[in-house]
């Protein structure tokens, strides 16, 4: 277990000055890349097909949806502290949040020493310097057309990485996993059935892991030593500031009160792509490694960093901890897009039909706002989650305020939460309506105690609905009134037509989902 951060504990003394670096540094297919400020603002795919020569990345939707851009990266903190290459995509990280990271693309993933040594031989499909995913797609015609396919090899290579990682070699690739890794990809020729028998046609056992082709000490050190030092950007209209303290980072905003935070991205890219706003002045927190971590805060709260990622979330409370999230968190977008986007993102970003919002709003969620004045004070203000949207797509903060961190509860032992999501389809789709239910259920009264239930996409904000909880209070299941339950619930909600639903589908559902989980409680 990490330790503890606490962010009222950091030092008020006013910090050394340090060195700004004013290059990006990483590493990309083994090699050291120094990108300059001129080319931070572009997004990843760009650079590497307009500046690298690699054109191996496709761009298509330009929106993290259909995973043609797909690569790999290894990030340079980790609530795990290992470095894993994952796959995330590259249309929508700009070069400026590649800071300290490894990538791998589809140009580099064929190992090309052995590619050499092999170049006589006259088997055909014993092409011994292809990544595995590579070969297998070779081997069942997995490969039909240039756009998608590279997308393809990288989230399946990303798959048998991630398999290598957890020295789970021995069972074979099931066809239900190989679906799951490649939710984000898209063929629009719908040939998906050799893609995934190339997928569970892998020999894992065969395999070595792409962590240590590309593992390079030399190369690691000056990477690792670049990332101690703060990053500060500047080209004409773009500005960007990354530093290694928490201080400073609040000094920055207090002082730069237009710049704008910069988690994962995948809200922000994709909203600088469709050219709504264009991304001018960034602040990132990437280089603070404390904001990496997740940690037990006694023995019923969990402590999230705003730098932790969906996966890591997910990875994290699985299993004993809150097992009903991270189901949950399985139908959250794609494999890519979790491996870049944050819980506290996904908070910040306010969405009225944001998944997480309703279930961090039954889990007794606390925001930890963090500022520092023009005097260089420190104040740290705890939000309580009820009070942290406040209208569409605004929040409790203030100016010159940053998340450095949500706490929420872990359900207790015998809790029951249930975590839903309505949306056109099951994978990678944004919520129609989302729902949270937390309640105790006494097991020999079977009388409700403390329920919590929460809406997203009926409203302005995300909502705690408190008629329904206070008829639901002390009541047995089967004893609920549940048209009356209705009515509460309908006179709380002021849901919208849109591109995703109709008004009236949004009620009706809404409706629907709370009387199924209390005829299920009665069962
Ligand atoms: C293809 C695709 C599918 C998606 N699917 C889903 C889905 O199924 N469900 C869903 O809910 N969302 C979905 N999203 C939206 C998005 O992935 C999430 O909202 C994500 O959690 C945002 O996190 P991020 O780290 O990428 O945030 P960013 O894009 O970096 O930032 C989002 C917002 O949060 C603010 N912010 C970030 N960090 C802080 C901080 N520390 N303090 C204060 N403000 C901060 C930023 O200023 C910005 O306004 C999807 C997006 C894409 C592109
Ligand atoms: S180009 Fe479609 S996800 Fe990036
Ligand atoms: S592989 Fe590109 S359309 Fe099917």
């Amino acid at each position: 277990m990490s330790q503890a951060f606490d962010p009222s504990s950091t030092p008020t003394q006013p910090q050394p000055q340090v060195v700004s670096r004013s290059e990006v540094i990483f590493s990309l297919n083994g090699e050291l890349i120094r990108a300059q400020a001129s080319d931070a603002p572009l997004m990843l795919a760009d650079f590497l097909r307009t500046r690298r020569n690699l054109p191996g990345t496709k761009i298509v939707c330009a929106e993290g949806d259909c995973g043609a851009c797909t690569l790999l990266k290894a990030a340079p903190y980790r609530h795990s502290a290992k470095p894993q290459f994952l796959p995330v995509n590259s249309c929508i990280i700009p070069v400026a949040s590649l800071d300290g990271a490894q990538l791998v693309t589809v140009d580099g993933l064929a190992d090309q020493t052995t590619l050499r040594g092999q170049s006589n031989s006259s088997a055909p499909y014993e092409r011994k310097g292809l990544h595995p995913a590579q070969e297998a797609m070779v081997k069942c015609h997995g490969s039909q057309c240039g756009f998608c396919t590279p997308g393809f090899v990288m989230a399946l290579a990303g798959l048998v990485e991630k398999r290598l990682e957890r020295g789970d070699t021995e069972s074979p690739i099931e066809e239900k996993e190989a679906k799951n890794a490649l939710t984000a990809n898209l063929c629009r020729c719908t040939g998906y059935s050799p893609i995934i028998e190339a997928a569970c046609s892998i020999d894992l056992k065969t395999c070595s892991p792409i962590r240590s082709r590309f593992e390079n000490p030399a190369l690691q050190e000056k990477l690792q030593k670049a990332i101690l030092s703060p990053l500060h950007l500047r080209a004409e209209e773009f500005e960007y500031y990354a530093p290694t303290s928490l201080e400073s980072a609040g000094a920055y905003l207090n002082q730069n009160p237009s710049a704008e935070l910069i988690s994962g991205a995948t809200d922000l890219g994709v909203v600088h792509n469709k050219r709504k706003k264009r991304l001018k002045h960034l602040l990132s927190l990437h280089l603070i490694p404390e904001l990496h971590q997740i940690t037990r805060v006694g023995k019923s709260r969990l402590r999230i960093g705003a730098k932790v990622t969906l996966s890591e979330v997910r990875d994290f409370v699985k299993g004993e901890l809150i097992p009903e999230f991270a189901q949950f968190l399985d139908l959250f977008a794609s494999p890519q897009i979790k491996n870049q986007a944050t819980l506290v993102g996904n908070l910040a970003t306010a969405s009225p039909i944001g998944d997480t919002p309703p279930f961090l709003l039954v889990a007794g969620t606390t925001v930890q706002a963090y500022s520092v004045s023009s005097s260089g004070q420190i104040q740290v203000r705890e939000i309580p989650i009820e009070s942290f949207f406040i209208s569409y797509r605004k929040t409790a903060l203030e100016p010159g305020e940053l998340i450095t961190s949500i706490e929420i509860d872990i359900p207790e032992k015998g809790e029951i939460l249930r975590l839903q999501k309505v949306s056109q389809r099951k994978d990678l789709d944004i919520s129609t309506v989302n729902v949270a239910f937390r309640l105790h259920l006494d097991p020999q009264t079977r009388k409700i105690s403390k329920p919590r239930v929460a809406y997203g996409g009926v409203a302005a904000t995300p909502k705690r609905i408190s008629s329904v909880e206070n008829l639901l209070q002390g009541k047995t299941p089967d004893t609920v009134d549940l048209d009356q339950l209705a009515e509460g619930l309908h006179s709380e909600i002021t849901p919208i037509d849109d591109l995703r639903s109709s008004q009236a589908f949004r009620r009706v559902t809404a409706e629907n989902i709370l009387r199924h989980f209390i005829q299920e409680l009665a069962q």
